[in-house]
């Protein structure tokens, strides 16, 4: 929003004068959702790092492999948690340019980003916006729009890209999160993550870090161990992450498959490795064939917690 004038999406609680992580990044796509602060906020961020500019489009990027690949799974249903200010190639566009009737709820516990997800999405049936923390499962998966747009007893794709490493908390804590999200999910289900990590602490991590603490969201910044471990140790990565995302972890995990499943039945995805479940529901991709290095099938019914090293 180039204006200093509050638009109408922009509730009267909210303070534009201090800088927001999902109007910066808005800023780094090039969107025009944010204001002075931000714009500030932003630039200072990429005078220590120019390449979170490009880790934000490669992001982008892989959100939406990551939903064509849930499309090409045959998920017809997306819940897109810190889901950011709506911009080109949302979640739903994609997902209603393959089926109309695909159902999407995004969340999010900026009212900013939730006051426009909602204008934009006015007219549309299929798809809502909430304002939640997506710590608070039980609120979530409670909430009247929830109940009224996924059916947990069908696959749906659970996505978490680029919002983790705004979350507080052990890696524990967020894995007995992710747990209790994905616990109602049926086999076939997806946990899509894409994390920034953190390998080891440098100054320019500590200058994005100090400025970031200025937003009502610090950054949380993650080991690729811990990282892996949120998805309940069935990690697989996205081998076609953009070398702008090497700071990043980007991939997901597979809702596991029921006993009956036929390992040697199994395939990775194009972009992220990922095993589909073996459901006669569910089309093959044949682009998603023959992708060396998927894991072996885990046997267990629901995803269990890991608070540990992958
Ligand atoms: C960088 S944006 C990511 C947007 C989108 N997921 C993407 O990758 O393009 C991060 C978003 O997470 C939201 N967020 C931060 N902490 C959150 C939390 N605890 N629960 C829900 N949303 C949160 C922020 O408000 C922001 O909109």
């Amino acid at each position: 929003m180039v204006s200093a004038e509050r638009a109408s999406w922009v509730p009267d609680s909210v303070d534009m004068s201090r800088p927001n992580a999902a109007r910066m990044y808005d800023f780094f796509l090039g969107g025009a959702h944010n204001f002075e602060a931000d714009r500030q906020a932003a630039q200072a961020v990429l005078a220590v790092a120019p390449e979170v500019q490009d880790a934000a489009r490669a992001n982008r990027q892989f959100l939406r492999r990551a939903v064509r690949y849930a499309l090409g799974r045959g998920i017809r249903q997306f819940l897109d948690l810190g889901s950011g200010i709506p911009t080109v190639g949302n979640v739903h566009k994609i997902a209603h340019a393959a089926d109309p009737q695909t159902r999407v709820l995004y969340v999010d516990t900026d009212p900013v980003v939730v006051g426009h997800a909602r204008a934009l999405l006015a007219a549309t049936d299929t798809a809502a916006a909430i304002e939640a923390d997506l710590r608070d499962v039980a609120g979530i998966l409670g909430h009247e729009q929830t109940r009224r747009l996924i059916d947990f007893d069908r696959s749906v794709a659970v996505l978490l890209v680029s919002v983790l490493h705004f979350v507080p908390g052990s890696a524990g804590d967020l894995a007995g999160v992710l747990w209790e999200l994905m616990r109602p999910a049926a086999p076939g289900s997806l946990l899509v993550i894409s994390h920034a990590s953190e390998v080891a602490a440098t100054e320019q991590t500590e200058a994005v870090r100090l400025l970031y603490g200025r937003t009502p969201t610090p950054l949380h910044l993650r080991s690729p161990a811990e990282i892996r471990a949120l998805s309940g140790g069935s990690w697989s990565p996205d081998k076609a992450a953009s070398p702008f995302l090497t700071g990043f972890l980007a991939g997901a995990a597979h809702q596991p498959a029921p006993p009956s499943v036929d390992a040697a039945s199994t395939t990775g995805a194009v972009s992220a490795g990922l095993r589909p479940r073996n459901n006669a529901r569910f089309s093959d991709n044949s682009r998603a064939r023959g992708v060396p290095g998927t894991p072996a099938v885990r046997r267990e019914s629901r995803m269990a917690p890991t608070t540990g090293r992958s």
